[in-house]
Formats: structure tokens, sequence, C-alpha cells
């Protein structure tokens, strides 16, 4: 039985763009697998805080040796990691912000990113420790910055993503960039129009990967 971990993370609820494209996802991908386990997670209401001195001296802090109060510093943590370690695939809905990830998905970042557990060090360098995951990135922006486009070198999003993945093991990574997104805003476009070729490369997307040998 497979299982697909599913995390939003825009603010903006019905009216998100990401959020409609990841749920189309998720629909996808249990028809693909109609036993499958999806594992949901909103990063708006996950009372994700930036991590402090606190946080950090228990991260570094052997599990065995763990106080209580570290315990408790690091439980959200360690409930984050296990939604990854749990879960086969990852599918993300990323709001451009700022011309990189939101807040929220930053704080879960630094929450998942831990020595000994999603990274290790070693006389090589670092090593990322989740194996054999695969993570689409559904992207919303309001302009575009697709290959070639003027603000191509303005997307922090897909370049971070991939390094910051690749450093805990994830490098198998898809992303679906629904850019231009003002169009809608601007009545250049309705919504219906704006999404359905977003909508077709997901089902692609779910398709290929079906089609991958195990
Ligand atoms: C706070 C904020 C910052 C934004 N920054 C950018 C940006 O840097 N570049 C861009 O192209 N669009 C930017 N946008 C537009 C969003 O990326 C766009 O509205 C997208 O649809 C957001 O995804 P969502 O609909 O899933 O929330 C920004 C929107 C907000 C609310």
């Amino acid at each position: 039985m497979s299982t697909l971990l599913h995390i939003d993370s825009s603010p903006l609820g019905e009216a998100s763009i990401s959020r409609q494209l990841t749920r189309t996802f998720v629909q996808e991908w249990k028809q693909s697998h109609p036993d499958g386990k999806v594992i949901t997670r909103d990063l708006t209401l996950s009372n994700l805080k930036p991590i402090d001195a606190e946080w950090i001296g228990a991260s570094y802090t052997p599990v065995d040796a763990h106080t209580p109060g570290q315990k408790d510093v690091l439980a959200l943590s360690d409930a984050l990691i296990a939604e990854l370690e749990a879960a086969d695939e990852y599918v993300f809905g990323v709001p451009m912000h700022n011309f990189s990830v939101p807040s929220t998905l930053k704080l879960w970042i630094d929450q998942i990113a831990r020595a000994g557990k999603t990274f290790s060090y070693s006389s090589s360098g670092p090593a990322g420790l989740l194996k054999n995951k695969k993570a689409t990135f559904i992207v919303a922006s309001g302009a575009m910055y697709n290959t070639g486009a003027p603000l191509e070198a303005f997307n922090f999003v897909e370049p971070y993503l991939r390094t910051a993945f690749g450093f805990i093991g994830v490098t198998d990574i898809v992303f679906i960039n629904a850019g231009g997104a003002a169009a809608i805003q601007s009545g250049k476009i309705d919504r219906a129009a704006f999404l359905l070729p977003h909508v077709d490369s997901i089902r692609a997307a779910v398709i290929a990967a079906e089609l991958q040998p195990a």
C-alpha cells in the first residue's frame, strides 16, 4: 500500500490556486492508488514556530540523552518527520511569496531538517537519510518564471526546494508551475481556463509516476 503526504502552505484557503491544484493531484492519485493512504498536513494550522536556542540544543543532543523538556520541544518536529518517513510520495502546494517559499513552509523545513534524523554528517560530507521518496511541488505565482522569461532569475522557489530536499535525500522531484496567476485578478483569464492546463499536467504527472518501474 502506498502513502501520499499532502502538504499545503497557502494562507488563502478556498481562493488558493496551489490548494486547488494539490486537491486535484490527491484526487488523481487516489484513483490510481485505490488502496493508498493520504496523510494531510496544513502548514497554516500547524502552530509552526521559528526554531530557537532551546530547539537547536535539543536537536543536537543524542536522542537517548533527551530530558523530558527536550522531548517536548522536539515533539512537533518528531511528528512532522514521522509523516515524511511514513509516506512514499509527497505533494506540496507552494504559493510563491516574495520570490521564495511562504514562511510557513520555511518553518516546516527548519523543523524537519534534523541531524541524525533526515540527514547525517560523515567524513565524506552530509548525506540525506530519506530514501526512495518522490516529491511533486505545485507552485503558484503571480508572474511567470519559466526558462527564458525575463523574471527567470528571480525564482528562488525551485532552486531552494531542490537543494533543501536533496540535502535530506529526496532527489526524485517534479515541479508543476502554475505561473501567471495575476492574469486571473486582472480579469485577463478566468480561473477555470487558467487552471485547465495545470490540471492536465497534474494528470499526466500522476500517470507518468504510475508507469515508472518501482
Ligand atoms: C504575500 C504575497 C507575496 C507574493 N509574492 C509574489 C512574488 O514574489 N512573485 C510572484 O510572481 N507572485 C507573488 N505573489 C502572488 C502569488 O504567488 C499568487 O497569488 C499565487 O496564486 C499564490 O498562490 P495561492 O493562490 O496558492 O495562495 C505574492 C502573493 C502574496 C499574497
